[in-house]
């Protein structure tokens, strides 16, 4: 089912108190996952119990809402979104939402050779994979728990089966895996497809204990790859974002830099996060939320739960800090923040 270009059933909109315009939202599926990667998780990790985590019921009204606000795209995330039981259901539901533009993903890659026809079937456009490295044993180091081949495997299927875009996401991490950012390049490239440098950041107690932190610079990221790629600046694409992009002259392949230390993009942040338990997260980088799931329970009408996302935005922040010298430790781990 194609997605529907009519317009949302109200004429609203979600203008924060920055005059930002929020049309994206980014919606956590689950937050569990069959990797640990070590800038995500602990190698131990709790997950929330069933029942506080939105049903697929309660996942599509919140979207339905935030399309009647004007919200045009949905990022399916998790942690792993594609092994929660029974969400290729939750996609054919998003599909059919009038107003939504654009439906993707972000995905491990771990299930996409069972799964990626289904997902393209069922309407979602876009998909963000996960790739930090081409060496098995690397793979297996910064995952702990993922297979290099099945995630290569996935990524081959979602290639033929033709999605609109398609970007690998690689963090790259000082001594670990900084000497394969051409390869990784050159891997995209082979595929036609996009990638986009990843600078870690500081959430969860990943970071915890004194470990220093291990992001490399996406200035540095930049100079490794102009000295072996010819790039052009791409203009900023209509969906505001953090990526910076420019294009291997020739191909069709974007480099994207998301820089969360190194240029802050927070005056252009058009999106809102909702974590797997229903809380509305303002910045990724704050603490500001309100939990959407407490209301939905409550039996509050389509109408109050509107009005309560138009006052929490209120309160999004104008900027994260993770650029200041003395960064707050975010405690959410990243697989509870809606990646
Ligand atoms: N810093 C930066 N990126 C992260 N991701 C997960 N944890 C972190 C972190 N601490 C990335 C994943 C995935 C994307 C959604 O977020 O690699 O590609
Ligand atoms: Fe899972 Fe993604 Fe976190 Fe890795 S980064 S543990 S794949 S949610």
């Amino acid at each position: 089912m194609p997605l529907s270009d009519s317009l949302p059933t109200t004429g609203d909109s979600l203008i924060d108190a920055f005059g930002r315009q929020i049309e994206y939202v980014r919606l956590s599926a689950t937050d569990r996952c069959d990797f640990r990667c070590t800038y995500c998780m602990a190698e131990e990790m709790t997950f929330l119990p069933r029942q506080e985590v939105l049903s697929l019921e309660e996942l599509e009204r919140v979207a339905r809402i935030f399309i009647q606000l004007g919200v045009k795209k949905l990022r399916i995330t998790g942690g792993e979104p594609l092994i929660r039981r029974g969400v290729d259901r939750l996609f054919t539901g998003l599909c059919n939402l009038p107003g939504l533009q654009e439906l993707a993903v972000t995905t491990n890659g771990s299930q996409l050779v069972d799964r990626a026809q289904h997902l393209r079937d069922s309407g979602v456009t876009s998909i963000n994979i996960s790739l930090d490295t081409l060496d098995p044993a690397k793979f297996k180091a910064i995952t702990r728990t993922g297979e290099l081949n099945t995630v290569l495997a996935g990524i081959r299927t979602a290639v033929s089966v033709g999605f609109d875009r398609i970007r690998l996401n690689a963090v790259i991490l000082q001594g670990q895996n900084d000497d394969e950012i051409i390869a990784l390049t050159e891997y995209a490239l082979s595929l036609g497809i996009n990638i986009a440098f990843i600078e870690e950041m500081p959430l969860g107690q990943v970071n915890a204990a004194g470990k220093p932190l291990e992001f490399v610079s996406s200035d540095d990221i930049y100079s490794c790859l102009a000295d072996h790629f010819k790039l052009q600046a791409e203009p900023p694409p209509e969906q505001a974002g953090p990526a910076r992009y420019w294009r291997i002259a020739g191909s069709e392949t974007r480099i994207g830099l998301i820089s969360p230390h190194s240029n802050n993009f927070c005056s252009s942040c058009n999106r809102l996060r909702v974590t797997a338990e229903g809380r509305l997260l303002l910045c990724l980088g704050n603490e500001h939320s309100i939990s959407l799931r407490d209301h939905l329970r409550d039996g509050e009408s389509d109408e109050m739960l509107a009005d309560r996302i138009r006052q929490a935005l209120n309160q999004k922040p104008e900027r994260h800090v993770f650029d200041q010298p003395d960064e707050p430790q975010i405690l959410r781990f990243m697989n509870a923040s809606g990646g």
